[in-house]
């Protein structure tokens, strides 16, 4: 049986937003993939943890999509992930609901590949910079996969975000079926994974 993917969405102009819109519109065209926009469903930042529990028990894939805001993720993603990961649910000893779950990231720069390295302008790759979430995944007995990346975000034509939001709705696919994690954990995105 194919994976259930569950996306949380944060992305807080979504009425600005070039990317995110149309990724956001190509994934929900995909059967049995659920979308959870959290700015639309808390402007209050009142999240629902028992209803976002709920939510992550009833899927095997969690993906976080989001625009990279100041090397990290928009607030309202911070914040979900400090009221809803509790003790006793995602981590502690009686905390196994997320455990052997797939956890990935479909995310946006502002800048290039060439600038998240070493020797770039921002110093670090973008797969060190989301190490929190990596560890966040692996204390929670996730399965951390590599990343779905854009960059260059702001500089791409509308054909260009055409393609990727393409690539995203197949990615998407091939992780509902995808039976191992062996050929996506030694990547270093999931964009090199061939759909
Ligand atoms: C508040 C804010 C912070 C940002 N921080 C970063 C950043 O740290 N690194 C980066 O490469 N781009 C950064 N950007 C650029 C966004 O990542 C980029 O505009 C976004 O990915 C475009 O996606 P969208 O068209 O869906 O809004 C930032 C943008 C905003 C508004």
């Amino acid at each position: 049986m194919d994976h259930r993917i569950l996306i949380i969405f944060a992305h807080p102009a979504l009425e600005k937003s070039r990317v995110h819109y149309r990724l956001l519109k190509a994934a929900q065209t995909v059967q049995g993939i659920t979308c959870h926009d959290l700015y639309q469903t808390y402007p209050d930042f009142m999240v629902d943890v028992d209803q976002e529990q709920e939510l992550l028990t009833q899927h095997e894939i969690i993906l976080f999509q989001f625009p990279l805001y100041w090397y990290s993720t928009p607030a309202i993603l911070k914040e979900w992930q400090d009221l809803v990961l509790e003790y006793g649910f995602a981590y502690g000893q009686n905390g196994l609901a997320l455990r052997g779950k797939w956890f990935t990231c479909a995310l946006s720069t502002g800048g290039s590949k060439a600038a998240y390295q070493a020797d770039g302008l921002n110093h670090f790759t973008l797969r060190e910079l989301l190490r929190p979430l990596e560890q966040t995944a692996n204390l929670c007995g996730m399965v951390y996969l590599p990343p779905f990346v854009i960059h260059e975000a702001n500089d791409l034509s509308e054909a260009e975000i055409d393609a990727c939001a393409h690539h995203y709705q197949q990615l998407l696919k091939q992780l509902q079926q995808q039976s191992s994690v062996q050929a996506l954990t030694r990547l270093s995105y999931l964009n090199d994974l061939s759909v």
